[in-house]
Parts: C-alpha cells; structure tokens; sequence
C-alpha cells in the first residue's frame, strides 16, 4: 500500500493507493484559515500543517482499516513556494510566508538590479516573482533582521512536514525550481543566485527526483502517525508535479489545463525551455530528466464564484451554467477579462484588472455566465498561445480541476483551444501523483511514466464544435488587456 500527503493550501489530505493504483481510502484536515496581517500578506503556521498531516494520515490508515507497517512507502506533496524558516534546533522561527504573499515586490526588484532579470532567467529559467521563496527570505532580512539572523534551515511547507516525519531537510527538484534558488537547466542549487543574493546554501535542503526515496519515517514521525518507523519517505514533488503525474502528464506534447481557484496550463518537456521574457515558469518535473513549463491565470474558477456570490448569491453553479448553455458560442459579442487579482500568464502584471466589454441591453445573466467562463477559457488560451510560440509541443490537452466537471465549461474549453480535450476516468489531484512517485520509489512499477500508463485513463474525448466563432471572439479578447493597460487604473 503507498500513501500519498497533500499539504495544500486551505487543507492537507491523505490518500492511501494499492499497488494496482487504485484509491483504497482517503482523509482529509481542514487549515486554519490564512492569516493576513495587511492587504497583499498571507501567512501560515507551518505547526498547523503538521496538524492537519497527522490527523489526515490517521485518518486514511484507519478507514482503510489497516496496520501502519502495512504501507511501504509515502511521498509528499503540496502548495508550492512557501518560506519555512527554522533555527539550528530546528525550531520554527516565525509563520511562513506563503505562495500567494504578494509583498515582496521591492524584493524582487532588488533582485533585478543586483543579478540583472536577464542574467537570473539564464540561472533559474525564471523571473523574480513574489511568489517564490527567495523573495520571502528577502523580505524577512530586510524587515526581520534579527529572525533572518537565527535561521539554519529553510524549507518548502511539504518538506517541513517531511521533516517532522523524518528529522530530514530534503526536497525535490519540482518544488525547489519555485524556490528561485536552483539551476533549473542542471538540477542543481545555484550558487551564484545565492551568493549574490546572500543565502548561504548550508541553509538549503539537499536535492532528489521525485521518485527517489529520501528519507524514512522516524520513531518520533511514528509515534506521531501510525506509520511504521523506517518506512520509506520518496521526494515526491510540488502540487503542480504530483498533480501531473496523477493526470499521466509524463511524456512531451502532453498538456493539461486546469480550472480550479486559478487556472493552470501545464505542458511536460524534454528539455528546459524557457521563455527570456519570464512569462511562463519552467521547473524541473517530478520525472527525472523532464522539465515542464506552466502559465498560471489567477481568476480562474475564482471569476465564476466572485460572479455568483456578487450578483447571484444562492444560485447554485448548476443552475447558472445550464442557462448558460442556452447562450451561443462567442456570448453574443461580450466578452470578459478576467483580471481580479491582477494577472501572472501572460502579462505578469499585478495591477492589471478585470473588465466585462460589448454589453447590450439584450445581454441576460445567463450572458454574464457565459461570457465569464469563456474568458477564463481565453486566459488559458493565452498560456498556450505562448507554448506556439516558443515551440513547445501540445499533443494532447487533459482537462482537470472544476473545468472538468460539468459539459458546458469542457466544451467551452475544447473551442477556445481549437483541438479535443480528454477527460481522465477518475481525477484525483496531487496526492494521488505523490502515491505514483512513492510506489515506483520502492519498485511498484519501474519508472514514473510505466506507473502513469498502468493507472491513468482517458475517458472521454471532446472534439470542438464552435472553433470559428471562439477564435474570432479570442482575436478580440486579445486587444481587451491593452486597453485596460492604456485607460489605467485609479
Ligand atoms: C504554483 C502555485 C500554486 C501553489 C498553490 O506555481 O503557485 O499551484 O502551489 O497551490
């Protein structure tokens, strides 16, 4: 049996796997809520991870019924980016600061003026973005100097539960291409990123793939869960990496788009490639030996709830979305940009925000519906307008997330992109990836794409029926940003 942990973002779950890849059981923890002191700040206790990791991972064992001696390997997975910063006892130092902080702006432009932005994406393969770790570690020396001074170790938020399971600073090369600190390109720590940048690399954990083991459960990581102590522990990978292993993203050209709070598309490759201007992420994957590439929309499935809750509160998304089905392609001429919460693909631009454009007194609510689930669509889009452009293959698209669930949205999806989209059987997230990456780590199946082949299915396949009318409305689309960058914003 292999156990696969997501420390996510609002809650941690644990999903227990047979070795024939079935879902046997599963449990989850809900987080506190995230704590933000100011607009743009969010933080969390990484101790309510461990929590939340302990009562899920008890959880899955006992409705499975089963002996923690009985599972023969765990991976980890999670939120991506957080900054963990511990003392040399091992002691949490201060709440992280978490993927979703947006405070460090300054930071990432000192960055800039001290490495140079061309010079970084040479090291990294990426910008600096608030999101990523090295800007939190930044912040925290310019505004915390006497806690930055007692830090001895750094980690990702699943690696700390790691550690807590195991006594190991470890972590996988997914998660830590989103720290900016590694050599995307060699899959190692950067040391010139972080000498010029003042972060000993003693305070790094040490590097593995994805599928390796790393570390094994400790008496006290026992004690603590059920497991039996010695169990092996594999890196496994950020939630973006394990969540593509769960949806069979292991060979190039394959692609999936993902509607959840944000949007995601994601492409696996067998080579870093990088977009100079920074626009999409490159990251190692959780397959040694591949890279992927993502374009990431912020107000994804999160535009549909601002527009329920905003002016159809009650309404289930059912409702909403079968009157919306009634609405022609293309929304009868409106069209909706999706900016909320500025935007990360492709304009990397915090302050963008977002429009409804072509109202007519003829437009109904089912319109708005409508016009905001294509323009999500198009916003995703734009991610693999990008891929075009940089010559990244697209073989296939995978849907995942809520842009999945329901017909109108996939097929809204299959137009806007101009090609078949595949639903999987089943679509499990990140901890069902994490429990793929534990198995081959103990010999379950002998590589991460032999694991994919064995235990991810297609479905369904949807062929696009409105291309035409979507890509004229995309073309339109297009110029909505521009405009709203030139009316600005107050
Ligand atoms: C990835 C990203 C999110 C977080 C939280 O770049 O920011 O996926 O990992 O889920």
């Amino acid at each position: 049996m292999l156990l696969g942990i997501d420390i996510g973002t609002g809650g941690t779950r644990a999903v227990l796997v047979d070795r024939a890849g079935r879902v046997v059981a599963s449990a989850a923890s809900e987080h506190a809520p995230i704590r933000s002191e100011h607009i743009g700040w969010a933080e969390q206790q990484p101790e309510d991870w461990w929590r939340a990791a302990r009562e899920a991972i008890a959880g899955a064992i006992s409705s499975a019924e089963l002996d923690g001696a009985q599972i023969h390997a765990v991976a980890l997975t999670g939120q991506m980016h957080g900054c963990v910063m511990l003392d040399a006892a091992g002691e949490v130092l201060r709440p992280a600061l978490i993927w979703c902080d947006q405070r460090t702006q300054p930071e990432c432009d000192w960055l800039n003026s001290t490495i140079g932005p061309a010079r970084l994406i040479e090291l990294t393969c990426n910008p600096a973005l608030p999101n990523f770790t090295l800007t939190k570690l930044l912040w925290v020396r310019k505004h915390q100097p006497e806690i930055f001074a007692r830090i001895a170790h750094v980690l990702c938020p699943k690696d700390y539960v790691r550690y807590r399971l195991t006594g190991e600073f470890a972590i996988d090369m997914q998660e830590a291409s989103g720290t900016l600190l590694l050599d995307v390109a060699h899959r190692r720590w950067s040391a010139e990123v972080a000498e010029a940048a003042g972060i000993p690399i003693s305070w790094l954990p040490s590097l593995f793939e994805g599928p390796e083991i790393c570390a094994r459960i400790s008496d006290t990581g026992a004690a603590a869960t059920g497991f039996a102590a010695g169990t092996p522990v594999a890196a496994g990978a950020g939630d973006q990496g394990a969540g593509a292993v769960g949806m069979g993203l292991v060979a190039p050209g394959s692609v999936s788009a993902t509607i959840g709070t944000s949007g995601v598309v994601f492409a696996a490759t067998d080579q870093p490639t990088l977009d100079r201007l920074g626009r999409l992420h490159t990251f190692c994957h959780a397959v040694p030996g591949m890279w992927h590439v993502m374009g990431v929309t912020n107000g994804a499935g999160l535009s549909l709830r601002w527009l329920r809750d905003t002016f159809a509160p009650g309404v289930s998304y059912d409702e909403l979305t079968s009157e919306a089905a009634k609405i022609p392609a293309a929304s009868d001429g409106m069209l909706w940009a999706p900016y909320l919460f500025g935007e990360r693909t492709p304009h990397l631009d915090p302050d963008a925000r977002a429009a409804f454009v072509g109202i007519t007194a003829s437009h109904t609510r089912a319109h708005f519906v409508r016009a905001v689930m294509e323009g999500v669509a198009f916003s995703l889009r734009d991610t693999l307008s990008l891929f075009a452009e940089l010559e990244i293959p697209v073989s296939q698209i995978r849907l995942g997330g809520g842009g999945a669930r329901g017909p109108l949205w996939r097929q809204i999806q299959a137009d806007v992109y101009g090609r078949p989209v595949e639903l999987l059987v089943a679509e499990e997230g990140g901890a069902f990836g994490a429990a793929l990456l534990a198995g081959v780590a103990v010999g379950a199946w002998p590589s991460v794409q032999a694991a994919c082949a064995e235990t991810v299915h297609v479905a369904q396949t949807i062929p696009p029926n409105d291309a035409a009318a979507m890509e004229a409305a995309y073309t339109r689309y297009r110029r909505v940003y521009p405009a709203l960058t030139e009316i600005g914003r107050s």
